[in-house]
């Protein structure tokens, strides 16, 4: 039995796929916090137990019988340590036999901001005792995607990341990882840092989707602060505002930068080039 967290999250989901293409669904157990928004999963003969990080003892319900647990970082940026706390306590409870955590891109010495609770968490999971492996995900390319519709209508791509590589992947791809590790023998101990086989500048992206959008559309690099200013005055929250421009600054650092290629390895495939996830988005 293999339990998948956050799995009405995007990632989640994807991973729900891929783990249904290499075993039975009945094996599978969605864990989620709100049950009625995986109807779906249970159609697909997905196993659906509720499960809160904030909640202890649903935890503890939702990981009986499970062999092997997916911990899918929560999404409550300042509340994760103490979430993935839980989930740690309740895998050991449960004494699972290995634990996949989805940590960030070489977490021990990210530039991010981001890396902070990713470190905490990969600090709890060594002193748990718990058989662990983790996956340290690099950008997902949609992070970038996500700035193509504001980008083509102010006619400017705006970041801070200046020179920096970003080795992103698609989502799919990360999902597709962690779904061959859970199912693989052998994987208590093992680090991976899982990046995008090729990497672009942002100068780079703009100058793709310039191509792709028939249209220029320059890259403009901003300090950091008028960024997150920008992003703000767009209508993003101030916190989110804060990370995404925090990231750019750590990726012109090369903090979303890898050349390792583990993550096409781990898939069996080249990971999905930006030209393919952005005509995908731009259709
Ligand atoms: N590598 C990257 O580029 C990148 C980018 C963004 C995020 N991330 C990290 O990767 C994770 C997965 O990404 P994603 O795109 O799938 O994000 P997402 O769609 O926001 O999914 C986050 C998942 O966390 C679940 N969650 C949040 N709080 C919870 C709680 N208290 N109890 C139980 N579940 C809780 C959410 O549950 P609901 O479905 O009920 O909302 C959701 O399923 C994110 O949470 C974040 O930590 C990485």
């Amino acid at each position: 039995m293999i339990a998948v967290t956050g799995a009405t999250g995007q990632l989640g989901r994807l991973v729900i796929q891929s783990l249904l293409a290499k075993m039975p669904a009945s094996q599978i157990i969605a864990v989620v916090r709100n049950p009625a928004r995986a109807a779906d999963l249970a159609q697909a003969g997905v196993q659906v137990r509720q499960g809160d990080y904030t909640q202890p003892d649903s935890l503890i319900s939702a990981f009986q019988g499970v062999e092997k647990v997916l911990l899918i970082s929560s999404s409550e940026l300042g509340q994760r340590t103490a979430q993935h706390k839980h989930v740690i306590q309740a895998a050991k409870q449960a004494g699972v036999s290995l634990l996949a955590y989805t940590s960030l891109l070489h977490a021990d010495r990210s530039p991010l901001g981001l890396a902070a609770e990713h470190q905490a968490t990969e600090a709890l999971l060594k002193e748990s005792g718990v058989p662990f492996v983790l996956l340290r995900n690099g950008w997902y390319t949609e992070n970038y995607l996500a700035s193509i519709p504001p980008a083509l209508q102010h006619g400017a791509f705006i970041g801070s990341a200046a020179e920096g590589r970003i080795a992103s992947a698609a989502r799919a791809d990360y999902a597709e990882a962690a779904a061959v590790v859970l199912t693989l023998d052998d994987q208590v101990g093992k680090v991976y840092e899982l990046a995008g086989d090729t990497s672009y500048t942002l100068a780079e992206f703009a100058a793709e989707l310039s191509k792709q959008a028939g249209k220029t559309i320059p890259y403009v690099n901003m300090p950091e602060a008028d960024y997150k200013a920008a992003l703000e005055g767009a209508g993003l929250p101030a916190p989110i505002a804060d990370l995404l421009a925090d990231s750019d600054t750590g990726a012109s650092k090369g903090g979303l930068f890898d050349d390792q290629h583990q993550l096409s390895q781990l898939i069996g495939r080249p990971t999905t080039p930006l030209a393919a996830s952005m005509k995908a988005a731009l259709a």
